[in-house]
């Protein structure tokens, strides 16, 4: 379904035309730095120094992912074309997905003023989307999604999101294990990695303050870039936090003909082949978010990469398998995005999976 002029709106082309310079910045600093020289060993060697926290554990129940995207974090739901259904959640459940993230804007949703009250009702509905998840064995991430103004205005989008997750963490606290939030998804603009770096303990004590043990995940900024991985610090007397980083690289051929990208059109055509040059600057990336995490004994979970419908179907199932594969052989957990809009998996109309992408996420043949 194609985007409203409201969502197209919404997806502020200057934002996404950062996020692809930081593609840029990214790519040269890695190679000026000379990351794709680290020699990080085995994967077998790499899991055994990670096991250190019990957050691997928790990082390894995510395993492969499906994000349920475009449904609860449109401004309302279904106004950018899907509303969630329990198809949804079997169809990834059978498919043989371990985890579901669910993103959520809740500041659709909630008052403006102090004390920024959730609306009942869209409790209501994040509750049946959760249940949905956990009734079948799937792990559940919330989050916070197009929280907009905390990226515009982050003075006033700060207090605001404290409140809200007090809100969320209280309603969820008792609920098992297998529900993990994620404080925002991300972050960038005004809310520089400074700021955001500032937020974090706030953001964390609004939750660990009802629930001490929940698995929370946290991103760098800069849309949670791995590069900016070195700007984020987090508390060492919290294990159970895991890392998040999101990767649509390269750039143009993921969101070509995107309508939130100005001038994607022209991208139109650009295939990924899995030339070794392109292997290798995949693999660059890689090595440096998994040297990060080993450094800082966090697990990561590559919570979105996706290439749009407009892309040719050969070269998203490739650059799919190529991406899952490495994360996996870096022990990070993964979520696709997304299950059924214009990145997605899975056919809505023809209610079935686009076999190639789910052959390349599972690594069947
Ligand atoms: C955004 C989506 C966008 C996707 C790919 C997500 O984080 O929330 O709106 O389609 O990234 O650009």
């Amino acid at each position: 379904m194609m985007p409203s002029a409201q969502q197209q709106h919404e997806r502020a082309t200057s934002e996404i035309r950062r996020r692809f310079g930081a593609w840029l910045i990214a790519g040269s600093l890695a190679v000026a730095t000379g990351l794709s020289a680290l020699s990080l060993g085995t994967p077998t060697m790499r899991a055994a120094v990670a096991t250190e926290t019990d957050a691997v554990s928790y990082n390894r129940l995510l395993g492969r992912g499906m994000n349920l995207g475009n449904a609860l974090d449109a401004p309302k739901e279904g106004a950018w074309g899907i509303t969630l259904a329990p198809g949804y959640f079997s169809a990834i459940k059978e498919a043989g997905f371990n985890s579901v993230r669910v993103p959520i804007r809740w500041s659709a949703h909630a008052g403006n003023e102090p004390p920024y009250t959730i609306e009942p009702a869209f409790f209501a509905r994040v509750d049946w989307a959760v249940e949905q998840a956990l009734s079948r064995g799937l792990v559940a991430i919330i989050n916070v999604h197009h929280n907009d103004e905390i990226h515009r205005d982050p003075a006033t989008g700060i207090p605001r999101l404290v409140a809200l997750w007090k809100q969320i963490a209280a309603h969820y606290r008792s609920q098992p294990e297998r529900l993990y939030f994620e404080l925002l998804n991300e972050p960038h603009d005004q809310l520089t990695d400074e700021r955001w770096q500032a937020a974090i303990p706030e953001l964390l004590q609004a939750v660990r303050d009802s629930n001490p043990d929940r698995v929370v995940i946290i991103g760098p900024g800069n849309w949670n870039d791995a590069a900016h991985l070195p700007a984020l610090r987090l508390p060492s007397s919290d294990p159970r936090l895991i890392v998040t980083f999101h990767y649509y690289k390269p750039f143009p051929f993921t969101h070509q003909g995107s309508p939130a990208v100005r001038d994607s059109g022209r991208w139109r055509g650009t295939v990924w082949n899995g030339t070794s040059e392109e292997r290798a600057q995949l693999r660059n990336d890689f090595d440096a978010a998994a040297a990060w995490a080993e450094r800082n004994h966090r697990p990561l979970f590559l919570g979105e990469f996706g290439a749009r419908r407009d892309a040719d179907m050969t070269s998203r199932a490739s650059w799919t398998r190529a991406v899952a594969r490495e994360a996996e052989r870096r022990g990070f957990s993964w979520a696709y995005w997304e299950f059924g809009s214009d990145f997605g998996a899975y056919d809505l109309a023809a209610r079935s999976w686009h076999a190639p992408l789910l052959q390349a996420l599972m690594d069947r043949p």
